[in-house]
C-alpha cells in the first residue's frame, strides 16, 4: 500500500482543526496591523536561495529539495519564504518610492532534515515581512503583532531572545576575534565548526554540539564589535521593548542559520516544545533586496512553524474546538426531496446543515452520526412531513423535541 513520503504527512481531523484555527487567528491579527497576504510559488530558481540563505548554510548545503525540470531549469522546492517574497517584490517592482510594504504568507516549506517530533521535511510556516522601514520602531511593531498573535492563541511559557549580528561592515573585526578564539581551542570543536570557521565564523556560535557549546565559554561577543549606528539601533530596540513591557533576554550566541540577517536577530522558544524548542525566528535583513537585484530597501520579518504551533495548542488546550453541523436525516423518497429543498433554503440563510443522502434507515443513520461526532440530528420521516415538523434529537444528551419547520433556523441559531 502506498504511504506518504518520509517526512511528509497528511493533515486532517484534529490537527487540521488546529491549523485552521491558527491560520484564522493569524489572518485576523495581521489584517488589523495592515499586513496583506502574498502567495509565491513553491518552486523557485536555486539561485534565489543560494544568494540569500547562503551557500555555507545547512539549508542550502544539505537540506534543499532540488532538481532539474523537464525544461532543464535547476529548481528548488522552497526551504523558506523570505527569499521568495523578496524575489517577488523585485520582479513586480513593488518596492517603489520608499513606501512601506507589509506582507504575510502561510504555506508549506521543504527541508531534507533528520526527522524528529516537530521536525518534518514538509512543514508549514506563517511569516510576516515588512519592507521599507529601517527603524527599531518597525521591529517593535512587528514583535507586538507577533505577541498579540501568540497571546490570542493562549500560548504561555514562551521566551523571546534577541541579539544583534551587526552589519557586513562591522563583521570582519568580529570574524577576526572569533577566529583567534577558535584557533586557541581548535581541538575542542567539531568537524562542522572547522568548516564553519572558514566559511562563516558567526555560525560557530550556533553549533548545538554540547562539546562546542562548552568550548565557546568566554567567546568574543558581537555586540562588542558593533558600529555606532548598530549599537544605537540595538539599544533603542531594547528600550522600546522594555517600555512596552515585552519581556526578552539577550543571547550573544543567537546568530540564526540563514545568512541574510543584519543587526537584529531573534527567536521565540517554548519550554513546552522539548528538543525542538524554537517556535519561530526572524530578524532584520537590510541588504537582501539589493543583493537579489532590487533597490536598496531595508526589511524585517519572522516566520513561525505552524506544525510546532499546532502541537503546542494540542498540548495546552487539548483537541481543537469543533462545531459540527446539524445532520438532517430524511427517511423515504418524499422526505428526501423535501430535505434537499429545506437544506437549500437553510444553507442560503447561512446555517450549517449536513444532509444525509444515503437513504438508509434511521437506526443506521443515527449509529453512524454518533460515530462521526454529530451532536444534533434533525429527523424528517413521513409522520414529520405530514405535520410540517422535524424531530430534533440531541445525540449527546439523548433528548428529543419536535420543532416546526419554520422554527428550525431560529432554533439552530440559538443553540
Ligand atoms: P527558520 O528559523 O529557518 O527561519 O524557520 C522558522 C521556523 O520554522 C522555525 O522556528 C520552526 O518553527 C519552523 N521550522 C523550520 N524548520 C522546520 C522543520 N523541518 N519542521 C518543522 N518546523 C520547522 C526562516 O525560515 C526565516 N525565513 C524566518 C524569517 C522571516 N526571517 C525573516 N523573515
Amino acid at each position: 500500500m502506498a504511504q506518504s513520503v518520509k517526512g511528509t504527512r497528511d493533515l486532517f481531523g484534529n490537527e487540521m482543526g488546529w491549523f485552521l484555527r491558527i491560520e484564522d487567528t493569524a489572518r485576523g491579527v495581521f489584517a488589523r496591523h495592515g499586513y496583506e497576504e502574498i502567495r509565491t510559488p513553491i518552486l523557485e530558481e536555486i539561485e534565489v536561495f543560494k544568494r540569500s540563505v547562503g551557500e555555507s548554510s545547512d539549508i542550502v548545503n544539505k537540506e534543499m529539495y532540488e532538481f532539474t525540470d523537464k525544461g532543464g531549469r535547476h529548481v528548488v522546492m522552497r526551504p523558506e519564504n523570505t527569499a521568495g517574497v523578496v524575489r517577488a517584490m523585485i520582479q513586480h517592482k513593488l518596492l517603489v518610492n520608499n513606501d512601506p510594504k507589509l506582507l504575510y504568507y502561510i504555506g508549506p516549506m521543504f527541508r531534507y532534515e533528520r526527522m524528529q517530533a516537530g521536525r518534518y521535511r514538509q512543514f508549514w510556516q506563517i511569516g510576516a515581512e515588512s519592507f521599507g522601514i529601517a527603524t527599531p520602531e518597525s521591529e517593535a511593531e512587528s514583535l507586538l503583532m507577533l505577541m498579540e498573535f501568540l497571546h490570542d492563541l493562549g500560548l504561555k511559557h514562551l521566551s523571546l531572545s534577541i541579539n544583534s549580528v551587526g552589519t557586513p561592515e562591522c563583521r570582519p573585526a568580529f570574524h577576526a576575534a572569533i577566529r583567534d578564539f577558535f584557533q586557541a581551542r581548535e581541538t575542542q570543536f567539531c568537524e562542522d565548526c572547522h568548516r564553519r570557521i572558514e566559511s562563516n565564523p558567526l555560525r560557530v556560535l550556533d553549533c548545538k554540539v554540547p562539546g562546542c557549546q562548552a568550548a565557546l565559554e568566554g567567546h568574543p561577543v558581537i555586540t562588542d564589535h558593533l558600529d555606532e549606528a548598530s549599537l544605537k539601533h540595538h539599544a533603542r530596540l531594547k528600550e522600546l521593548l522594555t517600555a512596552l513591557g515585552v519581556a526578552f533576554e539577550e543571547n550573544p550566541r543567537l546568530v540564526r542559520g540563514l545568512d541574510y540577517y543584519t543587526r537584529t536577530a531573534f527567536e521565540v522558544l517554548s519550554s513546552d516544545l522539548g528538543a525542538q524548542s524554537a517556535l519561530l525566528g526572524g530578524g532584520r535583513y537590510d541588504g537582501l533586496v539589493k543583493h537579489l537585484g532590487g533597490p536598496e530597501v531595508p526589511a524585517f520579518g519572522w516566520a513561525i512553524g505552524l506544525d510546532r504551533l499546532a502541537m503546542l495548542m494540542q498540548q495546552l488546550h487539548g483537541n481543537a474546538p469543533q462545531n459540527p453541523p446539524a445532520l438532517l436525516i430524511p427517511l423515504g423518497e418524499a422526505a428526501s426531496l423535501k430535505a434537499l429543498t429545506l437544506a437549500r433554503d437553510w444553507w442560503s440563510q447561512g446555517l450549517a446543515i449536513q444532509l444525509d443522502t444515503r437513504g438508509t434507515n434511521l437506526k443506521k443513520a443515527l449509529t453512524s452520526a454518533n460515530r462521526q461526532g454529530t451532536q444534533l440530528a434533525l429527523i424528517l420521516g413521513d409522520g414529520e412531513l405530514e405535520k410540517g415538523v422535524v424531530s430534533a434529537k440531541d445525540l449527546s444528551a439523548g433528548t428529543q423535541e419536535t420543532w416546526l419547520l419554520e422554527e428550525v433556523p431560529a432554533r439552530l441559531r440559538n443553540r
